[in-house]
């Protein structure tokens, strides 16, 4: 199949918005592939934190990106030999993704890996800019959110089940100044891909997600 025909379903969205969960779910129920574009960023940032990376030199950074060893296998990530799955979830580490993918050179050295993932038979892309940079000619694409007090309580379940410690305030406060950096960055902003169906999921179960963009995809 010529590569820009495979199926690809970008799934756009806010930090904690759920898209994470609905994109695997979708993408298991198609038998697609899987770009969690956000750990690319999570890997660089926990990759330079541990270098000890300065990080306002763009060039450096983006020689980080270019240079990871990341594998995914069956819902585990891979940095070289080490399995990163919890450690790039950490809140410093977020923050510093977000940080660093506000910088051209970063988000540069990313774009022929995640291009990469598009292979047969089809593509669930999950990120900020899945729609509108990286594949603005997906056959299906959304833009999907909630209330940022609904997205602090799922961190917040989030970071307890996984072992980590938490505090609702500083949750609240760090989504909204990530929001804000991940909104007005000049590069590849967060905004709503043009066509793309937007999903309020705030008062929505994972399953009536799942449902509406199984529903999109179908009619797309
Ligand atoms: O989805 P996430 O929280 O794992 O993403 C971590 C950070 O990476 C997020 O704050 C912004 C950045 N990111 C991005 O700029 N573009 C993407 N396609 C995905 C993530």
């Amino acid at each position: 199949m010529p590569h820009s025909n495979i199926p690809v379903i970008t799934i756009d969205g806010p930090t904690a918005s759920g898209k994470g969960t609905v994109a695997h779910r979708v993408a298991d129920h198609l038998g697609f592939h899987l770009l969690d574009s956000g750990a690319l960023y999570r890997l660089t940032a926990l990759s330079a934190l541990r270098r000890g990376t300065d990080m306002k030199d763009e060039h450096a950074l983006a020689k980080v990106a270019e240079h990871l060893t990341v594998r995914f296998n069956g819902g585990h990530i891979y940095l070289g030999t080490e399995e990163v799955g919890n450690a790039i979830r950490a809140e410093e580490v977020g923050n510093t993704a977000s940080k660093i993918a506000a910088l051209p050179a970063v988000r540069q050295a990313l774009f022929g890996l995640q291009l990469g993932f598009r292979e047969t038979p089809g593509l669930v892309a999950d990120g900020r800019d899945m729609g509108t940079v990286i594949f603005p000619g997906a056959k299906c694409k959304v833009f999907l959110t909630a209330s940022v007090e609904a997205r602090a309580q799922r961190r917040y379940k989030q970071l307890i089940d996984k072992g980590f410690s938490a505090n609702m305030d500083d949750l609240l406060e760090d989504l909204q100044s990530r929001d804000a950096r991940d909104t007005q960055r000049a590069v590849a902003p967060l905004v709503p891909a043009e066509g793309a169906h937007i999903l309020d999921t705030s008062e929505m179960t994972v399953d009536e997600a799942v449902a509406k963009v199984l529903g999109w995809y179908a009619h797309s």
